[in-house]
């Protein structure tokens, strides 16, 4: 990952090492599947708005205010608000983030195990003449199966803690560097495919027409939340980023491009999604709205579409591994580094004791997704997404503004993110969305979801 300086702590090698890391981090399962899941839930396109508009007035104003916190600090996320704030108690708020990583990790890693079984899968040729009932029912028989799905689970946890505890990460991320790009031009590839297919116009509708009278608390409150969990904000995560930038970086420039290309993947996962499925006959909204599915089911009709499927096939799903792997690297990084910096423990320790508790914690995420009627039933997957990858990601994100804001001060923050940016030309709305926008709308947003979650 990162270069040791004489200072004894690493700063990356370049500007755009710095962009590929992070940028590593926010690309992942959060675009992929979950961004296109959320939008079928919220109803369409006011959701796609609501997000790129969340993106751009919390998200980004969220990640520089991290990353100067960071950069200044030098620290890991509990080491940072103990090094500005002696003695406040504000490191409570890194250790909130030390276990949230964990729990988010717990089901992100169930995720990235489905994953890696259609990896397999698709080389056993499932995907051939695929029908959207063949393809739901591939999805469903997998996750149902409980001894299949907890394999592949354990399979990620297993790469993640192993990466981790050889503190190997810089040489995935060299990987990533390569493969992070062909991700993207296949995704175009899909797209196209995708936008051509017969009836994909009523897709397209879906996704990019907004109905303005779908907007409620609830649209706007998932919006941030999806916001924060595709960035990966919220956790600490950028502090300890920011820690490693050099001071002669751009931080403003660089959380513009990670915001931007995160958006971007995301946007175009469903630009690939919604037609495909609109284009399908029989199927509506409705029939797959609820489906943590959606992604794996829909995927495979677009790459049946095309000359040589199974290769597409196969990359997409290789390409999707890698995603989610430099995503869980960096999840699982943020509790193991606490444990050494703070704690003195053995990194391999950190990363087994760590990865170990994701994945005990991990089990009825796996498993309530049909393999256990009882903890489907409960919707035990879905109440920790609910709680750690919203509820928790916007109290972290909310409290780091406050921080900012009252007790390391403006002042500071702002001169933090002009050393290496003299010129910050969207100064005076950063300080207005750090100041008023992001806070408030997190804390009325909080304040209301209640009443709409019951
Ligand atoms: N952003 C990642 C994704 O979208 C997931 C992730 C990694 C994350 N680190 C995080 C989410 C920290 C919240 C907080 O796939």
């Amino acid at each position: 990952m990162a270069e040791k300086s004489i200072s004894g702590r690493g700063t990356w090698g370049s500007k755009i090492a710095f962009i590929l890391a992070a940028a590593g981090s926010a690309i992942g399962l959060g675009s992929l599947w979950r961004f296109p899941l959320m939008v079928g839930r919220m109803g369409g396109a006011v959701y796609v708005f609501a997000y790129i508009l969340a993106v751009f007035f919390i998200g980004f104003t969220e990640m520089l205010a991290e990353l100067a916190i960071g950069r200044y600090s030098q620290k890991n996320p509990v080491g940072a608000f103990e090094a500005i704030r002696p003695g406040s108690g504000w490191k409570y708020l890194g250790y909130t983030g030390v276990i949230t990583t964990i729990a988010i990790l717990s089901y992100y890693a169930v995720v990235a195990g489905w994953a890696f079984g259609y990896l397999y899968k698709t080389i056993f040729g499932l995907f051939r003449n695929v029908t959207w009932e063949s393809s739901a029912a591939i999805f469903d028989r997998f996750v149902s199966n409980s001894w299949e799905s907890l394999f592949c689970f354990l399979i990620v946890m297993g790469i993640t803690t192993y990466i981790i505890s050889r503190g190997i990460q810089a040489g995935i991320e060299r990987f990533a560097k390569v493969l992070m790009p062909l991700l993207f031009i296949l995704m175009i590839f899909l797209a196209i495919r995708a936008l051509t297919l017969p009836g994909a116009g009523k897709g397209i509708a879906f996704y990019l027409k907004p109905d303005l009278a779908k907007i409620d608390v609830k649209v706007l409150f998932f919006a941030i939340g999806q916001a924060f969990y595709s960035l990966s904000l919220g956790m600490g995560i950028m502090i300890t980023y920011g820690s490693y930038i050099s001071k002669r970086e751009n931080l403003v420039s660089s959380a513009g491009w990670v915001c931007f290309s995160t958006t971007l993947v995301a946007f175009l996962a469903g630009i690939i999604i919604y037609p495909t499925l609109f284009a399908t006959p029989g199927l509506t909204p409705e029939k797959f709205a609820p489906s943590l599915g959606l992604m794996f089911q829909t995927i495979p009709l677009v790459i049946a579409k095309l000359p040589g499927g199974f290769l597409f096939g196969f990359l997409f799903f290789i390409l999707l591994q890698v995603a989610a792997l430099t995503s869980t690297i960096s999840l699982l990084e943020v509790p193991v580094a606490f444990l050494i910096d703070e704690h003195n423990w053995r990194r391999s320790k950190a990363a087994l004791f760590l990865g170990g508790i994701s994945f005990f914690l991990g089990i009825p995420s796996a498993l309530s997704v049909g393999a256990s009627t009882a903890l489907t039933r409960f919707g035990f997957f879905n109440k920790m997404d609910l709680l750690f990858g919203n509820v928790l990601l916007a109290i972290g994100g909310l409290g780091v503004l406050i921080f900012l804001v009252y007790f390391w001060g403006i002042k500071p923050a702002l001169e933090e993110i002009r050393t290496g940016c003299p010129r910050f030309r969207l100064q005076p709305l950063w300080i207005f969305n750090v100041r008023f926008l992001a806070p408030l709308a997190i804390l009325i947003l909080l304040i209301f979801i209640k009443t709409v979650t019951k």
